[in-house]
């Protein structure tokens, strides 16, 4: 048989060399005589190991990692061909730790298949639930989702299944689904893994959407920032499309819906779903007051499902395998699983996909293994620019929207960014701040105005001037900003600013501001 090598073509691979090693490995090939097949596979998420090259033996899959191109004829020499032993032999991939821990339901395929391959997709269960759905009345489509508990992974928790009820109940003449796949989240890369690695189950989980609140149309909104996303999306719809997966008769069936990738011109407020429908009208990416709702006016004023790329992908397996065992996962209102991010100071980054209810501490210390400066972790932000800064104290908390919002915080998009003792939480409430300023769309005043306010009082804090008069004052100021934006980047930037200031009061000293000031 002849061997298949997989060699990641992940973006988070690629740049720490995965083309170069694709290139060492052909010359060898040709040097040697040797004949192998090479795919360029998704990531499977353990970044410290990238590029994590894998070879498909006899003996099943075995990993390699993390390869440069001088590994390389050391790796042939030692029989890599074969899966046998060499420094960087890792095993099999699904009984390395970091794997075998993980529920994978929404990443299953991720790192496994040929991402543009709709035969692989198809050979590992893709499919399976659109195939279902094309066979439903809609509304019991609607239901199954309602029922598995599937909340909205861009960040506002949201039902899913209610959201998709809104728009399956409006009537118009044309609906619309929109994927929202901006990821703005500092430390999170989930959206782009999957677009990245497995596309077609994205494309999936829209036709399903579709078929389910009667829209014709998807539209699948990127960042500019994801060229390998935007490439292999594009790809995979005209795959899609050419198989009958995508057109007019979805699957053969009587169901309509196509789609098309949109780019995002990279600004943090284009992923508020709001500000995303402007920018897709080819308007400025302003937030729009709510109500109306997207869902009855959303798109060029349509209903419009507005989801994130997971809670869309999450929708296949659902459909596939039914909204009680989906359901069967997680803790309380959080049902299923959450594909975590774990990044900044930390020994293994990479992406976690679990049932709700793990605790912070044990990704972060169990599976992260820790900072990777080996100094005691600090604080760790999660839920991106707007979560709240986690101190060790408050490690004991699951996993759990709820869980989380009972001590002030936010999963959001489930990026968590770790940092050490080194850091500096009055620089890192100051950075909130600035965030909020220099990405504010400026429609209301406490954000535009506040967030800049917010910065110059930092700073006067930094300088030692009337620090515990100018902690009040940033307190109030967070209040205004809190109940009086108009959507969450002004509403949600205290969170991290007052966590920083209740959690790490000793950063906020007036000694400490004073010998600054010296
Ligand atoms: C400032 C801001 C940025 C946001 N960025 C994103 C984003 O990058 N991706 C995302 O899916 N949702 C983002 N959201 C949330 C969206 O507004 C919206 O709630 C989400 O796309 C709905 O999909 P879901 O229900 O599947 O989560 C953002 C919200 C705000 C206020
Ligand atoms: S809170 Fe900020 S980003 Fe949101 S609408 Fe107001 S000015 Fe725009």
């Amino acid at each position: 048989m002849t061997p298949i090598i997989y060699i990641p073509g992940d973006s988070g691979a690629l740049a720490l060399g995965a083309d170069q090693v694709a290139a060492a490995i052909k010359a060898e090939l040709a040097t040697r005589g040797q004949e192998a097949r090479i795919v360029r596979n998704g990531s499977r998420g353990l970044y410290w190991l990238e590029p994590m090259v894998e070879v498909l033996t006899g003996k099943g899959r075995v990993a390699y990692g993390p390869v440069r191109p001088k590994d390389v004829k050391s790796l042939f020499d030692c029989g890599f061909l074969a899966g046998d032993q060499h420094r960087l032999w890792l095993g099999k991939p699904h009984k390395i730790p970091f794997l075998a821990r993980q529920t994978r339901l929404t990443f299953a395929r991720c790192g496994i298949t040929d991402p543009l391959s709709l035969d692989d997709y198809r050979a590992h269960g893709g499919l399976a639930g659109l195939t279902k759905a094309v066979g439903m009345a809609p509304l019991e489509i609607v239901r199954q989702v309602t029922k598995s508990g599937l909340r909205g992974r861009g960040g506002a928790g949201f039902p899913t299944g209610i959201k998709w009820q809104t728009v399956h109940d409006a009537q118009a003449s044309h609906k619309y689904i929109v994927c929202n796949a901006d990821e703005g989240d500092s430390g999170t890369f989930a959206d782009r893994m999957i677009m990245e690695g497995d596309p077609f189950v994205l494309i999936e989980g829209m036709a399903i959407a579709g078929i389910a609140v009667g829209a014709t149309k998807g539209y699948v909104y990127i960042r500019s920032e994801y060229p390998h996303a935007i490439r292999a999306m594009s790809r995979a719809i005209q795959i899609a499309r050419e198989a009958g997966v995508l057109g007019w008769n979805v699957l053969g069936s009587q169901h309509l819906f196509d789609m098309e990738v949109r780019v995002g011109a990279g600004a943090y407020v284009c992923g508020e779903e709001t500000s995303l429908l402007n920018s897709l009208e080819g308007k400025r990416g302003v937030v729009r007051a709510k109500p109306p709702l997207p869902a009855l006016q959303g798109l060029f004023g349509k209903p419009t499902v507005v989801n994130n790329v997971i809670s869309l992908a999450s929708v296949p397996i659902i459909m596939d395998k039914g909204a009680e065992f989906y359901r069967d996962f997680g803790m309380g209102r959080s049902r299923g699983t959450i594909p975590i991010q774990i990044a900044g100071n930390v020994r293994h980054g990479g992406l976690f996909e679990a049932a709700f209810g793990m605790t912070l501490g044990e990704i972060v210390e169990e599976v992260g293994g820790g900072t990777a400066s080996g100094r005691p972790v600090k604080a760790v932000q999660v839920g991106g620019p707007l979560g709240a800064y986690f101190p060790p104290a408050l490690f004991d908390t699951p996993f759990d929207y709820e869980a989380f919002a009972a001590k002030d915080g936010l999963i959001g998009h489930a990026g968590i960014v770790v940092f050490d003792d080194t850091a500096d939480m009055l620089k890192q409430a100051r950075f909130a701040m600035e965030f909020c300023a220099v990405e504010s769309c400026g429609k209301c005043t406490p954000c535009r105005v506040g967030a800049v306010r917010g910065a110059e009082t930092f700073d006067r804090i930094a300088a030692g001037i009337e620090p515990e008069k100018n902690l009040a004052l940033v307190t109030d100021l967070c209040n205004t900003m809190k109940f009086g934006s108009l959507c969450a980047l002004g509403g949600f930037t205290p969170y991290p600013v007052m966590s920083a200031i209740n959690h790490f009061p000793d950063d906020f000293q007036p000694t400490r501001c004073m010998e600054a000031a010296e």
